[in-house]
């Protein structure tokens, strides 16, 4: 399904047949695991750095678990998905939970215009290494806009152990060094965390946080 599209010049177009195609079965959904992110739940517990204000934004929420954490952690969550079954179902989950659902792609400047610098934490979750390379730095830029002066950026996502991309997609784990693209979009780096690298691995999770300075 992902190749069909990224042939057709559609980096983004896969992810709603896909979801449309499970019939709101999770097991169809290749990354459908129950339940948020065990590095953002650490990270909600144990905040790298204290978001200026409450509001917050979860970018790529697919079935919308990690919205949900976020959102228990004391947050006003927008939640947003390019893929509008996603959203939908991601709403019917979690029906009572305060969060703003929204369809949308992040890489489309005229829909993200309103949510640039509105948020005082955004959250990406194993959205980029599911994008081909050619959109990675937009989605990167993208991403890191929305996040408000003194805001904060946790990034989870795949990084190659070697200085190649490994293995076929995807996801296409990230190599470091694009990882820079967020300081490009103004942010600092205040964390890398990942677990002891397994000797064989050609991919381990990341995760990043981001600041950007106030001034
Ligand atoms: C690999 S899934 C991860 C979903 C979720 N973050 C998780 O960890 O379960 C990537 C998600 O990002 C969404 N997505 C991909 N490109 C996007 C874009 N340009 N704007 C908004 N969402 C996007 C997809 O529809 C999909 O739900």
């Amino acid at each position: 399904m992902a190749a069909t599209h990224l042939e057709a010049g559609d980096p983004v177009g896969w992810f709603e047949p896909l979801y449309a195609s499970a019939r709101r079965d999770p097991a169809a959904i290749p990354w459908g695991a129950p339940g948020p992110h065990p590095y953002l739940t650490g990270w909600l517990e144990a905040p790298v750095a204290t978001p200026p204000g409450r509001r917050a934004v979860v970018v790529g929420c697919g079935l919308g678990d990690d919205a949900l954490a976020v959102a228990r952690h004391g947050f006003e969550v927008t939640a947003i998905d390019v893929a509008p079954s996603a959203v939908r179902w991601a709403g019917r989950r979690h029906r009572r939970s305060g969060i703003a659902w929204r369809t949308l792609d992040v890489l489309d400047p005229a829909a993200r215009a309103p949510l640039e610098g509105a948020f005082d934490l955004v959250v990406e979750v194993l959205t980029v290494p599911y994008l081909p390379g050619v959109v990675r730095d937009a989605a990167m830029h993208a991403i890191g806009a929305l996040v408000a002066p003194g805001g904060v950026l946790v990034v989870v996502t795949l990084v190659a152990a070697g200085p190649d991309r490994a293995g076929d997609g995807p996801p296409w784990p990230q190599v470091p060094s694009e990882l820079a693209a967020y300081r490009s979009a103004g942010l600092v780096r205040l964390a890398l965390d990942h677990p002891p690298p397994e000797p064989m691995a050609a991919a381990m999770p990341v995760r990043l946080t981001f600041q950007r300075p106030r001034s």
